[in-house]
């Protein structure tokens, strides 16, 4: 897991695999800020962090990061309030095994102050998304998203926090389709099952994600 700040998505991994809600594993805690709150969340010996800030070169940062994250092994590396841009070659080593979870409902919104941007869009609804990491920023297939409703009343600070809980839901439920080995993707598209997925996948009230395949003609 790559993690820049809080780390209530890993907490809520972490409860989700505690409850026998989720089958997987954290093997590691990655972080380009040695003090982020997201590290204390698993023990020491699954911390990795070097302050991004006091590496000048970008890509020497991204091969210790590639370096710690390969000793681990893990099947899949999910990126969830990881700050820092990833460099191609990491994205390039990685691809097909990196996701994120970004809190807007993509393509709308890519980058920062997601929540903002909504509400000074004028948007109707609001939500997050799970996808795989391109070079491009926020720009790889989506794989699933959860939607909320913008209410007239919302401040940005609002409108995260109603979204954050249902973020919890979405990563884990997209985490466990990952671990089932459910998921992948191929010519630059999501597919679940081996089916592309015509569209991404939505959460619903109860956190199960549904599915619209494009079954491919025999
Ligand atoms: C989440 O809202 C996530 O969608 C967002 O950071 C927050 C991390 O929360 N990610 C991005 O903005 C990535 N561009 P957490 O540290 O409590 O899991």
């Amino acid at each position: 897991m790559l993690a820049s700040g809080g780390g209530s998505n890993l907490q809520a991994l972490l409860d989700a695999i505690g409850r026998g809600q989720l089958e997987a594993e954290i093997v590691g805690v990655f972080s380009d800020k040695p003090a982020a709150p997201a590290l204390l969340r698993v023990p020491e010996a699954l911390r990795w962090s070097v302050d991004a800030r006091l590496e000048q070169d970008r890509a020497h940062f991204d091969s210790m990061l590639a370096q710690a994250v390969t000793r681990v092994r893990p099947d899949w590396i999910v990126c969830a309030g990881y700050m820092r841009i990833l460099g191609d070659a990491f994205v390039e080593q990685f691809r097909g095994q990196l996701v994120n979870i970004h809190p807007s409902l993509l393509p709308r919104h890519r980058g920062l102050h997601t929540h903002a941007r909504a509400l000074a869009a004028g948007d109707m609804l609001h939500g997050a998304s799970v996808h795989f990491v391109i070079a491009e920023l926020d720009a790889g297939s989506v794989i699933a998203q959860v939607e909320i409703p913008i209410k007239p009343d919302d401040s940005a600070q609002r409108l995260a926090a109603r979204l954050l809980p249902r973020e919890h839901q979405l990563m884990t439920a997209a985490v466990q389709l990952l671990v089932e080995g459910r998921l992948s993707e191929h010519d630059g598209k999501a597919h679940l099952d081996g089916h592309p997925l015509f569209m991404p996948m939505r959460l619903d009230l109860h956190g199960t994600l549904t599915a619209a395949l494009q079954k491919t003609r025999a």
